[in-house]
Formats: structure tokens, sequence, C-alpha cells
């Protein structure tokens, strides 16, 4: 079977490479010309454990071609953005409709379109099927994978298929069951898109109640960390850990689509955003109450330790480090200081490439990710005041959220 995959990113690439190794023919389709360029010189677009063996098994057995060019298959998988309007909080599914236009226009009557794009409820019945103009058969299998652990979960994470017939659900279960280990469960399509929102909106409520714990106990002078080691002893309690906040593509993203599709009826989730949202603003008030305990003045010997969203990945958007960037500005004449190991490129200003370099110039280092280098590196901040949003640090000089 030939399979067409729209959309080379995060999701797109690996999901290509993962069919073409479970012995499909693929066509790996992105409309940005420099994405494939890349690939079709052999390099992977973006770093993650795995990816380029991934990349090297199909490229060698033949099995994937990377083109800008869509092409007349049996099967399409659509793995392209859905951002969401920052004013309606609706998702904007403008991305997925243009990709199967695009579709349209080579498929042949009976083609299977798969959308791997997350969307919330009624989304594929209000917006794309409108556009449907031919005989054609739409599923959606919304991809649960998380970077930095991409390799284990295509192979082992359960997966989800909704469609409006069984027959094809079925068909496709069988299709992505050559790539997983993990149960696949057949359902309708308004199922499946709401069953993906509500994973990550599970995700961000209870982060969001960790991050009100860890303002709570700052606030009184507790140990939150402390306070949710011996709560998590209580046999039905499962605390997660407070952070700097929340970013990448899902978890900051997708449970906004409800609060803008269900605004009367969504008072925890829209209130554990703005939680999840308020938290690089309360890591930057945390950041001026140490520097007034230890009476320093200047910002400048401030630095931030990460810049991604996560910790040993490269992927940046929506970073809390990013966030708090944007929330200084209204409070300081110039950008803090700014380092991590994962990101070559200048993305921000004052942003070093060095860790000795960067610690040299601050006396403040606020870990805002968990990367391994600084784990490993620990005895280099011996001498610096440290905020450690990650709870990671021991040093004596070290402060907590
Ligand atoms: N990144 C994650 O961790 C993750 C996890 C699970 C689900 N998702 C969901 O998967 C979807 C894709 O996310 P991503 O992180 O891979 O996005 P991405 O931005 O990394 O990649 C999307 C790619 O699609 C291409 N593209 C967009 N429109 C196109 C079109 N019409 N034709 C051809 N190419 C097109 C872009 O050039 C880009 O390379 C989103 O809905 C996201 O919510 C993401």
């Amino acid at each position: 079977m030939k399979i067409n995959v729209i959309g080379l990113g995060y999701i797109g690439l690996p999901t290509a490479l993962t069919m073409a190794n479970a012995g499909f023919e693929v066509i790996g389709t992105d409309y940005n010309p420099k994405l494939v360029k890349s690939l079709n010189e052999g390099k992977v677009t973006f770093k993650e454990d795995g990816l380029e063996d991934l990349f090297k098994e199909a490229v060698s057995k033949g099995k994937i071609t990377f083109t800008n060019e869509y092409e007349d298959v049996e099967m399409y998988i659509i793995s392209v953005p859905t951002p969401y309007d920052k004013f309606s909080k609706k998702v904007d599914a403008t991305y997925v409709i243009n990709a199967v236009k695009d579709v349209l226009n080579v498929c042949k009557e009976e083609a299977i379109i798969v959308i791997e794009s997350t969307v919330s409820p009624g989304t594929i019945d209000r917006q794309v099927k409108p556009i449907i103009n031919k005989k054609i058969n739409l599923v959606h299998a919304p991809e649960r994978i998380i970077p930095g652990n991409m390799m284990y979960e295509l192979k082992h994470n359960s997966r989800t298929i909704g469609a409006d017939k069984k027959e094809i659900g079925e068909k496709v279960a069988a299709i992505y069951g050559k790539t997983t280990d993990g149960n696949i469960v057949v359902t309708d399509i308004k199922t499946a898109e709401m069953t993906k929102v509500v994973e990550n909106t599970f995700r961000a409520v209870n982060i969001a109640f960790a991050n009100e714990l860890a303002k709570i106990c700052s606030h009184d002078k507790m140990d939150v960390y402390e306070i949710i080691r011996i709560c998590n002893m209580h046999p039905r309690v499962n605390i997660l850990n407070p952070g700097p906040g929340v970013g990448g593509h899902c978890i900051s993203v997708d449970p906004w689509f409800l609060v803008g599709d269900y605004p009367s009826l969504t008072k925890v989730i829209g209130e554990s955003m703005k939680v999840n949202d308020s938290m690089p603003s309360f890591v930057l008030k945390r950041a001026s109450e140490i520097m007034e305990e230890n009476n320093m003045k200047d910002y400048k010997r401030v630095g931030l330790y990460g810049l991604t969203y996560k910790e040993n990945v490269d992927d940046y958007r929506e970073s809390p480090t990013l966030q708090l960037l944007e929330a200084q500005k209204e409070h300081l004449a110039e950008p803090l200081k700014v380092y991590d190991p994962f990101i070559k490129e200048n993305i921000v200003e004052n942003q070093y490439h060095d860790l000795k370099e960067f610690l040299k110039d601050i006396d403040l280092v606020i870990i805002m990710v968990k990367h391994q280098e600084i784990i490993d590196n620990m005895e280099l901040l011996k001498d610096k005041i440290v905020l450690d949003t990650q709870n990671i640090c021991s040093n004596k000089n070290c402060y907590k959220l």
C-alpha cells in the first residue's frame, strides 16, 4: 500500500518513517522546500533520540521519498499544525482544511484521508466535511507521542481511530497495528477528537493544581516538594511536579479548544490554563524577591538556563522561557541573558552558546529546563545564586519556586 504523509514536522516525519519501516511505500510531503531539501540530502530536521537511525533504515530500504508534491495514493496521513485563535480560543483548523483541499485535488474516489492533527470535537464534521467534493473516507487518528521519547512511544502507545464506517476504521487500525504493539481502539470521529483534547486537558489541569500548590507554599513559606512527596504516599493521591509554566504544541494549546467551544462549561479548565500561563511571571517575581534578599540590583547579572519547553529536546514553541522573556519586556529595559545547549541558532536577544561563558556573566541563574547537561554540571553553579524551578539542585544558595 502507498501512503502519502502530509506535513513532515515533529509528528509527520517520525510517523512517515515508522510507516516506511513497517513495509509501506511512503511519500513524505511538506510544502516547505527547505525542509524537503534537507531530508533529500539525508539530514533530519530536528533532534530526537533514535530519529536518525529510523531515517537511515527507511531510506536504505528504499521505502520513502520526500517531495513538495501531493501524490495519488490509497491513504493520506495529515499531520499539519493546529494552533488556537488567541482571541476566541477556538481551534484554528486552516492548515488541516488547506491540506485536505490539496489532497482532494489529486486523490481518487474511495481514498482514505487520516487526520492526525489534534482538533476539537466536531471540527471534522463542521469544517472538513463541507469541503469534501468526492467520495472519500475520512478518519481521525490523533497522535499521542511525546518529544524526547518518541521512538519508544511510536512502537508502544495505544491508538484511537475514529471513523464514520466501522470497516474503514478497522482497515486503518490494521495499518497502524503494523507500527505499534499498543491497543488500537476504533470509535467514531467526534469521540476520537474529544479523547485527544481530554488527554491533554487532564495533564494541563493536574499541572495547574501542582503550580497552584507551589504558589500557596511559596506565599506561606512551606516546602511544596516535601508536601507533595508526603501526600503522594496516600494510596489514591498522585500530584505532579510544579514548574515554570507549560509550553509545546499540545498541553499549552489543546485545552483552550474546549474553553473556546464551551466557554460556560469549562471553569476549571479555563482557570487551570490561566494558572499555568501565570507561572513565567511568578518565576520572575520569585527572582526579584531573591535578588532583594541578596542585595542584587542588576538584572544584567541574571540568566535563564533553558529555552526549550521540555528537557533534552530542541523544540522551543510556546516555551515558558519565551513566555517569561515576553512578560519581562514590561519591566526590564534589557532582555535577560539566556542559554540552551539544544538551541544553536540565535532566536532571542542576549543568547549564549557556551555554558561557561553564560555563567561567567551572571550571578543568579534561573533553571527553567532540566536538561541533562545542567544535572551533570551542577558543580559549576556552586558559587551562584540559583532559582531552581525544576527541583534538581541541592546547592547551598539554591531557592525553589
Ligand atoms: N509536537 C508534538 O509533540 C505533538 C504531539 C501530538 C500531537 N501533535 C499534533 O500534531 C500536529 C502536527 O504538529 P507538529 O508538532 O508535527 O507540527 P510542525 O509544525 O512540527 O509540523 C507541521 C509541518 O506541516 C507542514 N505543512 C503545513 N501545512 C501543510 C500543507 N498544506 N501541505 C504540506 N505541508 C504542510 C509544515 O511545513 C510543517 O513542516 C498538530 O495538530 C499537533 O497538535 C503534536
